[in-house]
């Protein structure tokens, strides 16, 4: 291993001596250690994308024999987080001898199932559909990456040529081919072609680079992209990038400002067969292709890697809005887009009846993934927001491509044909019928007013758990911190959005809108939970705080109701609005006149709204919680001391006590309001609007006439 360290302009090396040296000798650790370096660059694959392998002697269990076993990367996963749960594990010589028995490339899927037959490590991944390229290439150490830089020479009209000038022919050449058995026997012939090579450019696909050691196939690795990336740049000013500008980008404030008007528009499209979640980018990357004279060329071509348009589809819909268009008349907007769609979804279905074989899976979802504004940006939508937001990095990726093949060359994209083929192959369809089922609310898209507080936080955890992505907002800075970092904790860091919301004020709702329909598309669920608790005699109870209790529970109800439906209908595919009353609405006590009547009010205006959003699938209903103490700010600040008192009892009793004034001596935990919630937006009472749910422990005064 060597100790120089090498500089590099357009990869990272990250290699670290000391990490490496405490792993010496044991192979597979390195290839592991390696992987991670590789899949940290985005520059250097994409996410999800390549695999890498070594090949080490093993004792064989039954024979105690030395055998080659090749450790690769298995089905699925990603190098940047590869473990050995994710490698796996196959006998050479076993693999190998699959060649005696291929039938030739019409029967090479089939082979497929016979990798399972090689495995000598029993808790190996399943082996993925690179397998043989690995296994029947010679070398120790081997890298298959998708860099962008590499792409663009192989997915350039005359890529064959400069590879073979640019590296004095030490990089060999397969033309594009789907991966799989056949392909892994041609690049053992290329090798045999052109002995002496360091690696081999796959047309329209990526690169296949080798060494001895973990760290000489490192290296080869970050040098031949290194000098692709290179050669682009120096051949890159020669003439305008994408034939140069022809749409002036809106400043950024205004970018996002026309992204967030529209995105409830486009996912109301895209959501036609199945609810999509969102993502919207204006990378100077993506800037640069969109506003560009070669849009209109480059953007039907599609993209060219597999990887690429797999997660984009084979082409983006480009929008005819100019950047300046006046977004607020939503009927308009409707009018000019949905054209666009309809012709898209045509585009899609043709697509596939063109190129369709008898045994093809059905057509899937036609509309699209990836969607231009020119000047202003893209959006991407898909099942989740993990998923969509890769797909806009996988569309930078496909940019990255174009813009250095056009640079070089001329840039070509894969043949309908063959996409159809990858698209719809059947080993790829097995894979989506092996993925879990979606979650009750997947693709759905909740915000929880005073979600950083005790039962917002609960419905929002569980609206979470049942798939959701969530926007976590309150007036409380500290409780909206802490609830995000919770929630990344447990879902991941596409899961939650967060946001400052006051319920009390039009512009932070409208910010918060915004920011939610930036972060995830839209919205489908709005849960009117913020509040605060005021208990006082008439006499004692002020003007002030009586206007308090009604602008944060009365009005904030009405105005974020009011911004949620605008966005709801823009969307036109329903959605639910669930308001947080209480017991109060309904029982009359002492001390109470504030909160008490606000509460009516808000129970009334769910009513209200259920009678007029019904035509738009639009369904609102109300839960009437009762003395839900835990983590409820409302109890702290003396309240509950203040009851316990006149009960003559402690703090910790009251729970027990307020169960035992219940009809089933229940204590109501805020877990047991958020699962009144998923109730109601489950879908199993997608037919029931103007309602309301008692989560009180049974409280018979309570009971709604
Ligand atoms: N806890 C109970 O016993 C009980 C009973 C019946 C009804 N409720 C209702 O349930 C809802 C939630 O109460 P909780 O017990 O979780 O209380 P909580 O105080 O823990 O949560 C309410 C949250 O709303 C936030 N909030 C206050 N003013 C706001 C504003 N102007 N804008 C945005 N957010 C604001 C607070 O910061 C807090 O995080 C309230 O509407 C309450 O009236 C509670
Ligand atoms: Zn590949």
């Amino acid at each position: 291993m060597s100790a120089e360290t090498k500089t590099f302009k357009h990869v990272s090396y990250l290699w670290d001596e000391a990490t490496a040296a405490a792993m010496q000798g044991d192979e597979v650790a390195l290839l592991i250690y390696r992987s991670n370096l590789l899949g940290a660059d985005l520059r250097l694959t994409n996410y999800g994308g390549g695999n890498t392998s070594c090949k080490v002697t093993a004792k064989d269990p039954l024979t105690n024999e030395d055998k080659e076993i090749m450790y690769v990367k298995g089905s699925g996963g990603d190098l940047g987080t590869l473990k050995k749960s994710g490698l796996a594990a196959l006998y050479v010589d076993r693999l190998r001898s699959l060649k005696a028995i291929y039938r030739g490339i019409e029967h090479e899927d089939e082979m497929v199932e016979l990798f399972n037959h090689c495995i000598y490590d029993l808790a190996s991944k399943a082996p993925s559909i690179d397998t043989p390229l690995h296994g029947f290439l010679p070398f120790k150490h081997i890298d298959h990456l998708h860099p962008d830089a590499a792409i663009a020479i192989a997915a350039a009209r005359d890529g064959k040529k400069i590879t073979e000038e640019l590296f004095g022919g030490t990089i060999g050449w397969v033309p594009w081919q789907k991966p799989g058995f056949d392909l892994g026997l041609q690049l053992k012939q290329c090798l045999d072609e052109n002995p002496g090579i360091r690696g081999i450019m796959l047309g329209s696909h990526g690169l296949f680079t080798w060494g001895d050691t973990a760290y000489e196939s490192y290296v080869n690795t970050l040098e031949v992209i290194e000098k692709c990336a290179d050669y682009i740049e120096q051949q890159t000013g020669a003439k305008p990038v994408f034939g140069g500008e022809k749409i002036v980008a809106l400043p950024a404030a205004d970018r996002l400002k026309k992204a967030a008007a529209l995105a409830p528009v486009l996912r109301g499209c895209c959501s036609s067969h199945t609810k999509m979640v969102g993502h919207f980018t204006d990378d100077e990357r993506v800037l640069q292709f969109i506003n560009s004279n070669d849009l209109d060329r480059l953007a039907p071509l599609g993209t060219s890697c597999p990887d690429h348009f797999l997660r984009t589809k084979i082409s983006p819909l480009v929008l005819n809005l100019a950047p300046d268009e006046d977004l607020d008349n939503v009927a308009s907007v409707k009018e000019k887009i949905a054209p666009l769609f309809d012709a898209y979804r045509k585009m899609y279905a043709d697509y596939y009846e063109t190129c369709k074989h008898p045994n093809s899976p059905a057509m899937r979802d036609p509309n699209p993934v990836v969607i231009i504004y020119p000047g202003v940006g893209m959006f991407t939508f898909s099942k989740d927001k993990q998923t969509a937001r890769v797909a806009a990095e996988f569309y930078t990726n496909a940019i990255n491509v174009m813009r250095g093949a056009e640079a070089i060359s001329e840039y070509t994209s894969l043949p309908r044909q063959e996409a159809f083929n990858i698209e719809y192959w059947l080993l790829e369809e097995a894979k989506l019928q092996r993925m879990p089922k979606p979650k009750p609310l997947s693709g759905r898209i909740a915000l929880i007013t005073g979600s950083g507080g005790g039962i917002g936080k609960a419905i929002a955890r569980r609206f979470a758990e049942e798939g959701a992505c969530v926007v976590i907002n309150d007036i409380n800075e500290e409780r909206v911190n802490e609830t995000t970092l919770e929630f990344q904790k447990s879902f991941g860091k596409d899961a939650a959005a967060s946001v400052i919301l006051d319920v009390t004020a039009n512009d932070s709702i409208k910010a918060a809108i915004d920011a939610a329909v930036l972060a995830f598309g839209g919205l489908d669920i709005i849960v009117n939970n913020a509040g605060i608790s005021i208990s006082k005699s008439i006499t004692d109870h002020t003007i002030e705080e009586w206007d308090r209790l009604y602008d944060i529970l009365v009005k904030g109800q009405f105005m974020v109701s009011k911004h949620g439906v605008a966005v709801m209908r823009k969307q036109d595919i329903g959605g639910d609005i669930i308001n947080i009353v209480s017991k109060n609405s309904v029982v009359s006590g002492p001390n109470n006149a504030g909160y008490g009547s606000a509460k009516a009010a808000q129970a009334h205006l769910s009513r209200l709204l259920a009678a007029e959003l019904g035509g738009d699938k639009i369904r609102v209903n109300a839960v009437n919680p009762d003395a839900v103490i835990a983590n409820s700010n409302i109890w702290a600040g003396g309240w509950a001391e203040g009851r316990a008192r006149a009960y003559g009892i402690t703090v910790e009793e009251l729970p027990a006590y307020y169960a035992r004034r219940t009809l089933m001596n229940e204590v109501i935990l805020p877990e047991d309001i958020a699962n009144a919630c998923f109730v109601f937006v489950s879908g199993l009472l997608n037919k029931s609007t103007g309602n309301v749910l008692n989560v009180d422990g049974g409280v018979a005064a309570a009971f709604v006439r």
